[in-house]
Formats: C-alpha cells, structure tokens, sequence
C-alpha cells in the first residue's frame, strides 16, 4: 500500500478563548470566560490562548484581560499565552503573571492599518521592545501574520510579503509563527505555494510553523490535511468553531477544535486531547452566545442526543 507522509502527533493550540470570544457581540461574564479556558485545559490541550491585552476600545469583550488571568487555576503542563501588541499591552500582562506571548501582524498593509493601526514596518518596530521585555523575563513568544491567504480589503497577497514579515518576526526573536488565514479563503494548493516558499527558499524550519485556518468556506480541514502532510505538526482550533477578527469583514470562525479532533483521531494521529471533554467545554460556553456553535461535530453530537 502506497505510505502517506503523515505525523504521528498533532499539538493543538486552541484559541477559542481569545479568537473566539473577542468576535462575540454579547457581553460574556469574567468568570464564565475562566471557567471556558479551565474546561479547555482540563481537555488536555497543550495551549490555550487565554485573553488579549490590547486597547479595550479595540476589543470590548476582552477588556478584562488582566482579571481573567488572576482568576484563572492554571494547570502546570498547559501555556497560557495571551495576544499583546505593544508596550503598555506587554506590562498590563506581566502584572497579570503571563508567562507566554503572542504578537501580531499581517502580511497585508490595509489589514494591519485596520487592525493595529500601523502599517507592517511600524507594527514590527512596535514589537521590537515588547519582544526584548519576553526576553528579558524569559517569555515564550509567538507571533501570528494575518492575511497569509487573502485580505479583505485588498484580495490577493503576494506569498514573498508573507517571507518578508517571517523573516522580520524570527529575526527579532519569535520562536513559532503562526500563518493565519484571517478570512478562510485559502485552498490546498496555496498552503502548498506559502510553505514551499517559507521552508524552501526562505530555509525556515517547519518545526516553527504553526497553521490558523478560519472556516468561513470550508476548506479549513482540507488545508489542515495539506499542511500535516508537508510537515507542519501545530494546528490552530477554537472550540465550537468560535471566533473570527471585528476588522476582517467577512471573516466567521476558526477550525473548530472538535472537528480537527475528531478528524485527527480518526487518523490515529495523537493530540492528547479528550474530544467528549472539549464538546463539554463548548457546550459549556453555547448558551451564553447569541448564536450555535458552528463545529460540524458538535452539531452532529446535539443531533445524536435528541
Ligand atoms: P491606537 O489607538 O493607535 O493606540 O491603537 P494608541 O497607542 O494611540 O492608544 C490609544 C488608547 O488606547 C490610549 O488610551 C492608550 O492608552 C490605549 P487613551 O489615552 O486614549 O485613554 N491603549 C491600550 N490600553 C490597554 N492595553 C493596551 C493599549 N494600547 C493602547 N495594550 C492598538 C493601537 C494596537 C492598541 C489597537 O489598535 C488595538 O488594541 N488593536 C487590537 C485589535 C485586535 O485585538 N484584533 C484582533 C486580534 S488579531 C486576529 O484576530 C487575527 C489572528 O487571529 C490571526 C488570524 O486569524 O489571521 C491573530
Ligand atoms: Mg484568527
């Protein structure tokens, strides 16, 4: 039989939590969002992207970023990281003992004005001492570039933008880049264009790529399945299939954990998370949204318990 170039294992970074309920309109309550990020850990995912010190004027729902994390029962083998795009987001999350980071931008400018309010060259000086901070108190740090696929203000992106900002991230000491597809356009073939350039040409190491696919028309899956086999083995997912960005018109929620979960256990690919306990966490948060969660699984679940 012909062999697949598959992993054995998956680490999923669930970002439920941050992408997710910074996309919500309803106001959710402190401590339903510690709960939301306890259940998620206690599911046995490794990461769970907890809250974001960004302007509260930005992100209203996440305004509580600082009482969410000293609120929270951290486990011992789960990271905590929480989104900061400069300074003064860098010292609020280090009062509120963070101990893991992720900073962003994009690999479109009209995003990152939107977004952030900066174009990509100023965003990137923006880091630059929010990053030395981490260093200095030995912070893990990521950092995302939006718009890797599509933007939706100008449409097509040029894959060697997308090396350009790489390149500016790991060179000012991000450890793991984080590609997102902002808006969920991407298809198979462009994940196989983006990481052939990145690792080929760009000679990064796949081991430090991480894939954040929206599902807004339903090719997240298909382009997960294309970057595990070319050797990406971090997956981005939100509970629930939660989450989207208030500046990206357009854009709806991310992979939903469950379905990523469910796909990857059935591939015998191990992920160490507890899928019934993950539904739970959802299920959990679902009645506090104005909307269903729109993970495939967990319809299918709710369908199954009628
Ligand atoms: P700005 O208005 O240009 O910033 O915003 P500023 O420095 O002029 O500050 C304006 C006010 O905000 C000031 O308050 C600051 O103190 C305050 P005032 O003096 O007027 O009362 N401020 C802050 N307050 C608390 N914490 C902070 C902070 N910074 C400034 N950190 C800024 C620029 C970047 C701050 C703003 O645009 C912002 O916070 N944007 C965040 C937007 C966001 O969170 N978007 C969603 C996350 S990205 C995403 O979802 C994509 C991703 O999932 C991957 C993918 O899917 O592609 C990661
Ligand atoms: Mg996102």
């Amino acid at each position: 039989m012909m062999k697949l170039a598959l992993p054995q294992a998956v680490r999923v970074v669930e970002v439920g939590p941050r992408d997710g309920l910074q996309n919500e309109k309803v106001h959710i309550p402190t401590e339903q969002k510690i709960r939301f990020i306890e259940l998620l850990a206690e599911a046995g995912l490794p990461v769970v992207e907890a809250t974001s010190f960004v302007s509260p004027r930005a992100i209203p729902q996440l305004g509580d970023a600082g009482v969410v994390m000293a609120g929270l029962k951290r486990l011992s083998g789960t990271d905590y990281p929480v989104l900061v795009p400069n300074v003064k987001g860098m010292e609020r999350a280090l009062q509120a003992g963070v101990r893991s980071i992720a900073v962003f931008t994009a690999a479109s400018e009209s995003f990152t004005r939107h977004n952030i309010n900066a174009s990509i060259a100023q965003s990137l000086e923006n880091f630059r001492p929010v990053l030395e901070m981490a260093q200095r108190e030995g912070i893990a740090a990521r950092g995302y570039i939006s718009t890797v696929f599509g933007c939706p203000y100008e449409g097509a992106v040029n894959p060697r933008k997308v090396l350009e900002v790489a390149r500016a991230l790991l060179d000012m000491g991000v450890g793991e880049l984080s590609l997102g597809d902002t808006i969920g356009v991407a298809t198979p073939n462009q994940v196989v264009e983006v990481l052939d350039l990145l690792c080929g040409e760009g000679q990064i190491e796949m081991a430090r790529l991480a894939v954040h696919f929206h599902d807004t028309r339903g090719t997240a899956l298909a382009n997960v399945l294309m970057a595990l086999q070319m050797g990406v083995r971090t997956v981005d997912a939100a509970a629930g299939g939660l989450g989207g960005c208030p500046y990206a018109p357009g854009a709806s929620g991310n992979l939903a954990t469950e379905d990523l979960v469910y796909m990857l256990n059935g591939m015998g690919i191990a992920t160490g998370v507890d899928l019934e306990k993950v539904v739970a966490a959802t299920r959990f948060i679902a009645p506090l949204l104005d909307h269903a969660p729109a993970s495939k699984y967990y319809q299918a679940w709710q369908a199954s318990c009628m």
